[in-house]
């Protein structure tokens, strides 16, 4: 059986990874920040590791005897770059054959410090002698579902420019895919979703498909400082204003013909992410 470190396991993207693995036969050794109580995804198959990213502490134990390492950094993370080292040292000295990266879409945009963190940690990885495989994702519709259940969109960036987000599970699918068989090897994928929609129209679909109200409000970016804004350090707080200043510049869009070919079928739509219970 095809054994898997998953880290930042506990978050969204790494719940997901972890249950789509699973699901595929795979054992998972989830690496959680040490003393962290956030859950991971629940299944016989996965076990916690305690593994500090910042320090690199816990890899040599976490990845002893597995086939495979999936790298999740947290998000907005300044370390992420050294965190990605980090990994990618201890899975040489460990002998590991293949790693796959979870960056994302347009890592190279000079607008978003930490894309530009992404793709300086891409380059790092290139260089290590295992076989690597880059997965750059588009915004996952998780992101705004919440809020469109809750009945108001609001964001602090034009309400009116063009996104290609994504279903979390299709992007965790994908990343079994690249973790389980060869299909994937050696390349890196823009992963975008199906449709390109403004949080105008998301917010439009979803009262359609809820049957009841759902606002798209834009915010300025003072309430946002003043609201989610004010629990953030300053460094995530810069990387977030710089990446609503590029939403409001173009949006966040890509090519949707690879996510298709690489699930061997349709992706979700909002739709679909709207209508699961
Ligand atoms: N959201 C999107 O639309 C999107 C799109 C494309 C790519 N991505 C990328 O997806 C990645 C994962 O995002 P996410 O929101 O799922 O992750 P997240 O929740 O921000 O982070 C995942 C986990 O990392 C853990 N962590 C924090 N510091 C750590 C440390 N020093 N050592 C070990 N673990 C540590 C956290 O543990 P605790 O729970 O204990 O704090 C958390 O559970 C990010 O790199 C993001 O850029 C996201």
């Amino acid at each position: 059986m095809t054994e898997v470190l998953v880290t930042g396991a506990a978050g969204k993207t790494g719940r997901a990874v972890t249950k789509a693995l699973v699901c595929r036969g795979a054992r998972v050794r989830c690496a959680v920040r040490p003393g962290s109580s956030t859950p991971i995804h629940e299944d016989a198959a996965a076990r916690r590791v305690p593994v500090d990213l910042a320090t690199g502490e816990g890899l040599g134990v976490a990845l002893a005897g597995v086939d495979a390492v999936y790298v999740i950094a947290p998000n907005v993370n300044a370390r992420e770059v050294e965190m990605v080292r980090h990994i990618a040292d201890a899975a040489v000295a460990a002998g590991i054959p293949r790693v796959v990266y979870h960056s994302v879409m347009h890592p190279d945009d000079t607008a978003m410090p930490h894309h530009l963190r992404k793709h300086e940690a891409e380059k790092l990885l290139r260089e290590k002698p295992f076989g690597l495989t880059i997965l750059r994702p588009a915004a996952y519709h998780q992101n705004l579902r919440p809020a469109a259940l809750a009945g108001e969109i609001a964001v602090p960036y034009s309400l009116d420019v063009p996104f290609t987000n994504v279903d979390l599970d299709d992007i965790a699918q994908v990343a079994a895919t690249a973790v389980l068989t060869r299909e994937l090897d050696h390349a890196a994928y823009d992963l975008a979703g199906p449709q390109e929609l403004s949080v105008r129209e998301l917010a439009a679909i979803a009262a359609d498909v809820l049957g009841r109200p759902v606002r798209a409000t834009q915010i300025s970016r003072e309430e946002w400082l003043a609201g989610a804004g004010a629990a953030l350090a300053p460094q995530p707080r810069a990387d977030l204003l710089a990446m609503f200043t590029a939403y409001d510049r173009e949006g966040f869009a890509g090519d949707s013909t690879i996510l298709p070919r690489l699930l061997g079928g349709a992706p979700s739509t909002w739709e679909n992410v709207l209508s699961v219970a």
